[in-house]
Formats: C-alpha cells, sequence, structure tokens
C-alpha cells in the first residue's frame, strides 16, 4: 500500500529517494511522485505508473535539492491518475500521506469557502491547504498540532516547507511512520524497510506524535507539543536476501524457500538437546491462560483457522478465532484469562493493528506471531513470536503462512505440554516428527511440468471450488484466496460437507474443483462429497497420499500425492500444490504475479 520517504542531507536528494520509492514497490501501488525544495520554490513530479516511468520523468529535467519526500500511492479517494498522485503541494507546502482522512469533506468545504483552490479529487489534500492556513498565524509547532486536531482517520505524513527549506516534518496516527539517522542526513519512512539501505540506526513515531527532522538534528514531541526522548534501535545488519535471483518472481523464490522457513522455525524455537519447544521468556505463568484468541485478515486468518483445530486436538482450553476487521468493531467480551494472539507478516496491517490496540487499552494480555519484527504489532504487543521466514516480497503470502501455521503449533503444542493435556511421550514424538517436515516439505514443492497440464485448464475456468474437512477446510480456503488473487477466477472454498447446503447448484459440467483429502480423519467423508461433485460433472483435482489406493480412480480428473505424515501435519503440505496452481494460472494468463491487480502488501488502511 502507500510508501513514504523523506530525506534531507547536504547533498542532493532525489536520486536517493528514488531508489528507496523501488524498495518500497513491493507494497503494492498505481502511481509515484517525488517532491524537493530548491532556490526557495517545490520542484514536484508525479507519474502514473511504475516508479521506472517516475525515473524516465526525473531524467528528463535536473531536479535538484536537498531536502525531498517521495511517494507510492495505492488510490484511496479518487482514482489512479497522475493529479491524484502524492505529494500534493501548493506554493509553500508539499505533503504525502499514508492512511484515510475521513473527514476530508468537511475540511475541504470549509477550505473552499476560505478562498483554497483544490487540484485533486484525494483526501490529502485537505491538509496542505490546512496547515497553510493555519500557518497563517502560528508559528511551526502549534500549526502543526492544530492540523493534526482537526483530522479524522488514520494517516503517517512527511511534510516540507518553502519557507523552512532544511527541515521535513513526520506525523503519525494509526499509520506507522519510522525515522532513521545517518551521517549528516536523516530520513524519514514508511517502513524501516525502505530505510534500511541507507542506515540501520531508526526509531518510530508513537500514534499522535509527530517529528521535526533536519540534516544533523530530529526532536520529536507527543500531540500537545511536549518534546519527548526517543530510543535508539539498532537494526540487525544480517544480510537479507531480497532478490530474485534464478527465479522469475518472489513468488516462485518464496515457494521454494519454504522447507527453509520450516527449519529455520524448528531451528529456533526447539531446544533439540532437551526435544523442548523453548518460547524464550513467555510472560505469563499457565495458570492465567484458560483460553485463546486468535485474529488475523487474510491469509493470516487461515492460518489462525488452522490453529483453531489444532488448540482444539491437542489442547482443552476454549479456542475461538476472528477477522480483525470484524473484531474491532464488535461489542467484544474481554476476558482477563485469555490470550490474543494477533497474526501478521507485516506486522503493519491496519485493521490487525487496531485489534491489538484495542486489546491493550483494555488491558488483555497480547502476543503478536509476525514477519517484520520492527513492525508496529510486534512493538506493541506484550510478547513475539517471530516466523523467521525472512523478508516476503510478492504480494501473495506463501512463506509466511507456513511460518505462522508453524509457530501456531509450536505455541499450541506448549501450551498443551503445560496444560497437561498431552502425554510427554506424545509431546515428544510430535517434537521429534517437526525433524522431517523440512524435507517433506521440499519434495512437496512440484516441478513445473507436473503442476502445467492442471493449470492450462485451470486458466481457461470461469470459476471453481476448493473443498475440505477438518485441517484441510482453511487449506481449501487458502487455496481459493490464492487463486483469485493471482490469476482473477472466482474461486470458492468450502468445508466440503456444506455442499450439499447449497454450493453444489453451482456445480457444472467440466467444472474444475479441488477437493483436499490427506489421510486424516476426515479423509473418508471428504472422499463421498468429493463423488458428490464429481456426479453432477466436476473435473476433480485430488490432494491426497500417495499410498491412496482406495479410491476408484477413473473418475478423478487428475492427482496431486504427497508423503504421508502425522496428522497435524498435513496443512504443511497441502497447501503447497494450491500455492503452485494459482502461480502457474496466473503465468498462464500473463498476470503480474508479484504485484496482482488492486492489490497492496501492507495493507496499511482500514
Ligand atoms: C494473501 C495475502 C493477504 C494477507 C493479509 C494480511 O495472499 O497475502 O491476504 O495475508 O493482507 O497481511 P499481514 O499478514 O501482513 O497482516
Amino acid at each position: 500500500m502507500c510508501g513514504i520517504i523523506g530525506i534531507t542531507s547536504s547533498k542532493p536528494v532525489s536520486s536517493s529517494i528514488l531508489h528507496s520509492l523501488k524498495k518500497l514497490e513491493y507494497r503494492g501501488y498505481d502511481s509515484a511522485g517525488i517532491a524537493t525544495i530548491d532556490n526557495g520554490i517545490i520542484n514536484e513530479i508525479k507519474s502514473l505508473g511504475r516508479v521506472d516511468v517516475l525515473e524516465k520523468n526525473i531524467s528528463q529535467i535536473n531536479l535538484s535539492g536537498e531536502v525531498g519526500i517521495g511517494h507510492v500511492r495505492w488510490a484511496t479517494h479518487g482514482i489512479p491518475s497522475t493529479i491524484n498522485a502524492h505529494p500534493h503541494s501548493n506554493e509553500n507546502i508539499s505533503v504525502v500521506h499514508n492512511g484515510i482522512i475521513e473527514n476530508s469533506v468537511i475540511l475541504k468545504k470549509s477550505l473552499i469557502n476560505k478562498g483554497h483552490k483544490f487540484k485533486s479529487e484525494t483526501d490529502t489534500e485537505v491538509i496542505v491547504h490546512l496547515l497553510s492556513e493555519y500557518l497563517k498565524s502560528n508559528e511551526l509547532n502549534n500549526a502543526i498540532i492544530k492540523t493534526l486536531n482537526d483530522l479524522d482517520g488514520s494517516f503517517a505524513l512527511g511534510i516540507i516547507f518553502k519557507d523552512m527549506p532544511n527541515i521535513i516534518v513526520g506525523a503519525r496516527r494509526g499509520s506507522p511512520l519510522a525515522v532513521g539517522y545517518g551521517p549528516n542526513e536523516n530520513y524519514l519512512g514508511s517502513d524501516s524497510y525502505a530505510l534500511k539501505s541507507m542506515t540501520n540506526k531508526i526509531t518510530y513515531l508513537n500514534d499522535g506524535e509527530f517529528c521535526i527532522i533536519k540534516k544533523d538534528e530530529i526532536n520529536f514531541y507527543d500531540y500537545m507539543g511536549n518534546k519527548v526522548n526517543k530510543k535508539i534501535l539498532q537494526l540487525s545488519t544480517n544480510e537479507q536476501n531480497y532478490e530474485k535471483g534464478e527465479y522469475k518472481h518472489f513468488m516462485a523464490k518464496e515457494i521454494n524457500e519454504q522447507p527453509l522457513t520450516i527449519k529455520n522455525c524448528v531451528n529456533e524455537y526447539i531446544d533439540k538437546i532437551n526435544n523442548e519447544i523453548n518460547l524464550h521468556n513467555f510472560p505469563w505463568k499457565k495458570e492465567n491462560i484458560k483460553s485463546i484468541k486468535l485474529i488475523g485478515c487474510g491469509t493470516a486468518f487461515h492460518s489462525c483457522l488452522i490453529g483453531k483445530y489444532w488448540f482444539e486436538e491437542l489442547t482443552n482450553i476454549d479456542v475461538d478465532i476472528d477477522i480483525a476487521s470484524e473484531f474491532r468493531y464488535r461489542k467484544n467480551r474481554f476476558k482477563e484469562d485469555c490470550l490474543y494472539i494477533f497474526v501478521s507478516q507485516s506486522g503493519e496491517t491496519a485493521d490487525t493493528y487496531a485489534a491489538l490496540d484495542l486489546c491493550k487499552k483494555n488491558k488483555m494480555k497480547t502476543c503478536s506471531i509476525v514477519n517484520v519484527v520492527e513492525s508496529s504489532i510486534a512493538r506493541d504487543s506484550d510478547f513475539v513470536l517471530p516466523i523467521h521466514c525472512g523478508p516476503e516480497i510478492g504480494v501473495a503470502s506463501t512463506k509466511a503462512f507456513l511460518g505462522q501455521m508453524m509457530v501456531i503449533y509450536l505455541l499450541c503444542l506448549k501450551i498443551s505440554y503445560l496444560k497437561n493435556n498431552i502425554k510427554k511421550s506424545d509431546y515428544n514424538k510430535k517434537i521429534k516428527n517437526l525433524d522431517l517436515l523440512s524435507e517433506k516439505v521440499k519434495k512437496t514443492i512440484f516441478d513445473e511440468n507436473q503442476i502445467q497440464t492442471i493449470s492450462n485448464t485451470f486458466s481457461k475456468a470461469k470459476g471453481s471450488m476448493f473443498l475440505g474437512r477438518g485441517f484441510s477446510f482453511p487449506i481449501a480456503l487458502e487455496g481459493a484466496l490464492k487463486l483469485k488473487e493471482l490469476a482473477y477466477i472466482h474461486a470458492e472454498g468450502y468445508p466440503a460437507g456444506e455442499m450439499k447446503h447449497g454450493p453444489l447448484a453451482l456445480i457444472e459440467d467440466g467444472m474444475p474443483v479441488v477437493v483436499v483429502a490427506p489421510k486424516d480423519q476426515y479423509y473418508k467423508k471428504t472422499i463421498s462429497n468429493m463423488q458428490e461433485v464429481i456426479a453432477r460433472g466436476a473435473k476433480v483435482l485430488l490432494v491426497t497420499n500417495k499410498d491412496d489406493d482406495q479410491i476408484v480412480s477413473e473418475n478423478i480428473w487428475k492427482k496431486i500425492e504427497i508423503d504421508t505424515v502425522e496428522k497435524d501435519l498435513y496443512p504443511f503440505l497441502t497447501t503447497l500444490p494450491l500455492q503452485q496452481l494459482a502461480y502457474y494460472t496466473a503465468l498462464k494468463k500473463g498476470f503480474d504475479i508479484d504485484k496482482p491487480r488492486n492489490l497492496a502488501k501492507s495493507v496499511t488502511v482500514e
């Protein structure tokens, strides 16, 4: 989603801003722009489409200036266009914004009445005019405080001023904002990833704070204008791999990295000498956790759903799940002895963050399962369990899903053991079984030609269904989500047993249907449901075990075979061919796999 970068330096900044905007491309966007201050003038240049287009446009002019802001926009208010792209400027001020200003219509009306002229359809432009208005009669800090007070909604802002050509103002409410310290220059960024190529010394604005950044000094303030001291964090300098390497797409690379994700999690959390799951400094006593609530969005929500099945299977504590965007606005009954767990790859998803914030305000115990450990969700939860899968750049989550499932599974096993819900021998066996999982995952990533013929058929389909029971139901939902978002094919994930209650009416001759049926306790029931869709003309792709000999296979269109593992662990295998199916179907259709239309990697608006 939208991304912000700001640099104040003693040398020209436009090429570093462009470089950082390229780092932010993974978030998903439709237009980009830069503004710098040079010789008492704000120079603004914006383009529809990729940062490459902006770069080309900039190369035709000499965009100098030692203070500047840049932005990649994901449209919310107003169509993707050059005029709606950020920055938004008048002759005095230029603003970049992530988030949504909910009262922009009312503010705009009153500003127009005062004679302000608007150029774009965006909500952001009101900030330019509002701040200009307050600056007429207030010094900078007061003008900022008054402007921020007038805004409803969420924002991360970067602002530069013609008359104060050595500063950048940053402000945050809801949307994350990082500040970086460099040699004779300082930075503002919507995430630390954008700043990493320039510095590893960063800090973050808390909600309601703003900052004034000069090249050699940064000051932070709370919403009332009181100075705030900040701790500077040193980011790890571990070389993270942000390149595609030999792969055509990040998604292909990330699918292939999944054996490593499992290995990293196992190495990180399992003490092999004592055959024990180590949750390093888990802050609560087992008696104080009587229930669990797992909360996330999209793919992360699917890992929560699998978590529900595991917790029910392996513990006797109550477990509940929620979609963050629903949870945050419901009348929740908060329970002191519940552990609220927030699952998120990016750690910046606005709804998940808001759900966490709500729990914190109600003094609940909060734990996050995240990939980006410097993220807002990680920073603001009481306890963090990282998934250790490295940067995930493809918009469609793959290896993070496996990592999330792995950490949820380990947490579930540990709680089960601590609560005496599992025998020590079974606990030991389940931990031992994880030793082989990485290898099994590797064997379940198929060659291109094994999936390609299947995806050729899917690429011609108008719609499709994904069916499963038990642990395979969330996998069916996830398979359908992947096909929708990458190949733009309507796909429904359904509990196989629910088909008769309505969706069976959708089945028609030749419709491709994926049935996820590993040999677990649900196998026979799912196979019966499969026969019902075959009888109505569906072309079934069955994902099941290699040694599956019980099935009359003539009426099954295709079969994908996986290894036999302990029944809890099938989700780690069955999801892999579904990721590949979506990938190759999208490839066949010629779509932009790493950046599907309308989507963003980091969903920082609700
Ligand atoms: C789908 C996908 C999304 C994310 C969702 C939550 O492939 O990636 O559904 O899972 O937007 O994002 P995070 O995990 O960053 O909170």
